[in-house]
Order: structure tokens, then C-alpha cells, then sequence
């Protein structure tokens, strides 16, 4: 379990004002501290991109029976797969498909997580488009914009600001969003303007205690290599899974320790 407390601090208080906890009266009393208590274990969390590679492994390492699962993807199949892993473990899991694409996909998947606050939101989803600038299409500039921008800004824009304190917002990033890499342009355009938006936001949230963790894995042996032209050294790459601890790692820390930025590479070497 990771996040807030939000509901067993409300517990606490109902107990006694400043703090005391009272002795419980009543089988009526204890019915419903019970009820609470059970609330107050209850923590949502939603990840985007968790039909495969870094959302899915996000997915598992996160899943526990205190935790509801909000698990997007666009492939049913795939997301389906990640579903039956995690479901065994968690209270509860709800597949999303949406294309984050498009805004009216974003609005889609806001209205369907509903109004409840959620306790975490992983914004994982990316695609890559690997080629020299010149060849890039409007379309895929702005796909890359969609899904790895303005689909995060619409999410912590919508979510964050109903998240309770202790809660955090988790943003993949990625080494490409700080370093220059040819061919990479629209990829790395849209890493590094999320990694501004997401800093900023971080200033704006800290009152609030919801904490913004910005993670910049290096190659990670995903799918997202399988559309990029050229061959890759796969067995050089880090793991998802590797990615996914340290995310855990992370999200357990005490909820006044904020783990900024996080990055992650092979000991192996960059590529
Ligand atoms: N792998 C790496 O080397 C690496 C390194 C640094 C950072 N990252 C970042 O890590 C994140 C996850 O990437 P990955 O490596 O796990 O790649 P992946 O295996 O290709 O997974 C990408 C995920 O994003 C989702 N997605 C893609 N386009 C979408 C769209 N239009 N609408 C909704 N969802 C969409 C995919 O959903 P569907 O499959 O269901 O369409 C999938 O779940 C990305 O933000 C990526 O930039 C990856």
C-alpha cells in the first residue's frame, strides 16, 4: 500500500476532536468504525499505458488487496493480460481503453474514473517516433504531442487537484528528456515538455502534500523498440520491472519524503 491516510485520519477525528481516540460505546459505533476502517484502507490508482511493458510492470508491483486498480490501455487483448495477473491480488480492476490521442479519449477516460478522488496517477502512456525531423508528419508530431503531453497535463490538470494529501502523481518520463539524441526530436520535444509542465506542477502541489515524482529511465526492453527502425540491443536494456521498483520505492516512502527525480540506467552501459 502507498499514499494517504485520508480516510483513517477523518476516522481519527470523528474519535475526538484533537486527536484522542474514545472508547467505542456502541455495536452501532464499532459497525461503523469498522465500515471506516475498511474505507480507509482503500486507496485508487490510476495508470495509464498499463496494457504492456512499464504500465504493466507499474501494474503488478502496485497491485494489493487495500488497492483499486484504474488500468488504461487502448488494446483490449493486452490489457486484458495485465487484468488476470494483478486481479488475484487486488480489492479491485478496471479496465479503461481509451486513445489518448485525441482530448476527447482524455475526456473519455476522466468520465469514467469517476468523480471518487483517486490516491496515485501514474501518467506512463508514450509512443515513439523515431526519424530524422524532416520526415516527421504533422500527424505524428501531433500524436506525440497527445499522447505524451497533453494527455498527462489534462489527467494531473483533472486529478490532482481532488487528490488527498499523501497522494502523488507519477510521471515516466525518460533520459530523452534532457538529453539530445538524433532522429528522436518529436520524442525527446515531448519528454521535455512534460518534464517542465511536471516540475512546475510539482512547486504548485506541495502545499497541498501531494508529491510529484518524475522518473527518467534509460532503454528499457519494451515494445515500444519493436516500431523503431535499426537494431537494438535488447539484452543491454533494463528490465520494466526494473523500472517498477523504483517507482514502488518511491510511492513507500514516508508521505513527507518526496523522491523528485529518479534516473534509472543499465549498469551495462547507455546505448
Ligand atoms: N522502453 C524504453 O526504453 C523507455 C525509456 C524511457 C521512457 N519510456 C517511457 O515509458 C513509457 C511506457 O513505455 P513502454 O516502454 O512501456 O512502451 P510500450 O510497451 O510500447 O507501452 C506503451 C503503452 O502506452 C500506451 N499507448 C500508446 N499509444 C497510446 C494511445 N494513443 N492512447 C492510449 N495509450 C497509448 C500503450 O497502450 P496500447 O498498447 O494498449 O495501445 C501501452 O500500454 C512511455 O512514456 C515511454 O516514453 C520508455
Amino acid at each position: 500500500m502507498v499514499g494517504t491516510d485520508r480516510r483513517s485520519v477523518r476516522l481519527h477525528l470523528r474519535g475526538a476532536p484533537g486527536g484522542r481516540a474514545l472508547p467505542l460505546k456502541s455495536a452501532l459505533d464499532v459497525e461503523y468504525s469498522e465500515f471506516d476502517l475498511s474505507c480507509a484502507q482503500m486507496k485508487r490508482y490510476l495508470i495509464t499505458g498499463a496494457s504492456r511493458g512499464i504500465g504493466r510492470a507499474i501494474a503488478e508491483k502496485l497491485a494489493g488487496k487495500d488497492v483499486e486498480l484504474l488500468l488504461h490501455g487502448r488494446d483490449t487483448v493486452a490489457l486484458a493480460q495485465t487484468r488476470k495477473v494483478v486481479e488475484p491480488q487486488c480489492a479491485k480492476v478496471i479496465p479503461l481503453i481509451h486513445d489518448l490521442a485525441t482530448t476527447r479519449g482524455v475526456s473519455d477516460l476522466i468520465a469514467e474514473v469517476g468523480r471518487d478522488a483517486i490516491d496515485l496517477l501514474v501518467n506512463n502512456a508514450g509512443i515513439a517516433i523515431v526519424k530524422p525531423f524532416t520526415e516527421i508528419t504533422s500527424i505524428e508530431w501531433e500524436q506525440t504531442v497527445g499522447v505524451n503531453v497533453t494527455a498527462p497535463f489534462l489527467l494531473t490538470q483533472r486529478f490532482a487537484p481532488r487528490m488527498p494529501p499523501g497522494s502523488s502523481v507519477v510521471n515516466i518520463l525518460s533520459v530523452a528528456a534532457k538529453t539530445a539524441f538524433s532522429n528522436w526530436s518529436a520524442y525527446c520535444m515531448s519528454k521535455f515538455a512534460l518534464e517542465g509542465f511536471s516540475r512546475c506542477v510539482r512547486e504548485e502541489l506541495r502545499d497541498r502534500k501531494v508529491r510529484v515524482i518524475n522518473v527518467y529511465p534509460a532503454a528499457t526492453d519494451t515494445e515500444i523498440w519493436s516500431q523503431v527502425e535499426g537494431k537494438w540491443p535488447r539484452d543491454r536494456m533494463m528490465s520494466a520491472t526494473q523500472v517498477a521498483d523504483a517507482v514502488a520505492f518511491a510511492l513507500a516512502r514516508p508521505t513527507d519524503t518526496l523522491i523528485e527525480n529518479i534516473t534509472l540506467s543499465s549498469l551495462v552501459g547507455n546505448l
